[in-house]
């Protein structure tokens, strides 16, 4: 008797707020406040990734030029014939992460989520000889960047944000060279 009355009143508040507002009520989605505003970030987050179009965040050259005078690469691990810096490069056809890693290879990996495959295999590479210079967003809130990144490589933070490719606005991601050896 009193649950079908608890019944009535909620039917009446609904239709008041659906008369008032011309909708229903939304569901409450997240819990709590914080799950609001984790799941804001990580929309942003995605955001950020997706806002090229595409994977194709171009090493500058000069920041390029300044990597190569220090370590000498032989071999560009993920790259197009348009945008390999080095003569010897992996596609996405070859899929470098299906390669050998050897020598000392440069990464400025395909940006999205799985950049933490990259840095696996960078820090797998290293492990067996190879020199790997990672150009990546400096994403240090992830698991990649915990399991592999903190414990294995040398970090050099970009100071401001890096200008991609023929892009000329700032990336709206902060980035790191991560040196596996
Ligand atoms: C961030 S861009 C870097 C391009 C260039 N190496 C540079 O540093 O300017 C990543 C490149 O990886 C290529 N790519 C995507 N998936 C790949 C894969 N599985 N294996 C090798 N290259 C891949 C993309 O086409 C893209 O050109």
């Amino acid at each position: 008797m009193q649950k079908a009355a608890n019944a009535g009143w909620l039917m009446n508040i609904v239709t008041v707020f659906a008369l008032r507002y011309g909708t229903m009520p939304r569901r409450r989605k997240y819990k709590t406040n914080a799950d609001r505003q984790r799941a804001y970030r990580k929309r942003n987050r995605q955001r950020a990734w997706l806002k090229s179009g595409s994977s194709e965040w171009e090493t500058p050259q000069e920041l390029f030029t300044d990597l190569d005078g220090e370590f000498h690469f032989t071999i560009d691990v993920a790259a197009t014939p348009e945008n390999a810096k080095c003569p010897r490069f992996f596609t996405r056809q070859e899929d470098g992460l299906k390669q050998i890693w050897e020598g000392t290879c440069f990464c400025n990996p395909p940006y999205g989520p799985r950049v933490g495959r990259w840095i696996k295999k960078a820090r797998e590479s290293a492990r067996r000889g190879a020199t790997v210079v990672c150009l990546i967003p400096a994403r240090t809130d992830t698991t990649w960047w915990h399991d592999f990144v903190i414990p294995y490589s040398e970090v050099r933070f970009i100071r401001g944000r890096l200008r991609f490719g023929n892009n000329g606005n700032p990336a709206p991601f902060p980035s790191a060279v991560v040196v596996f050896r």
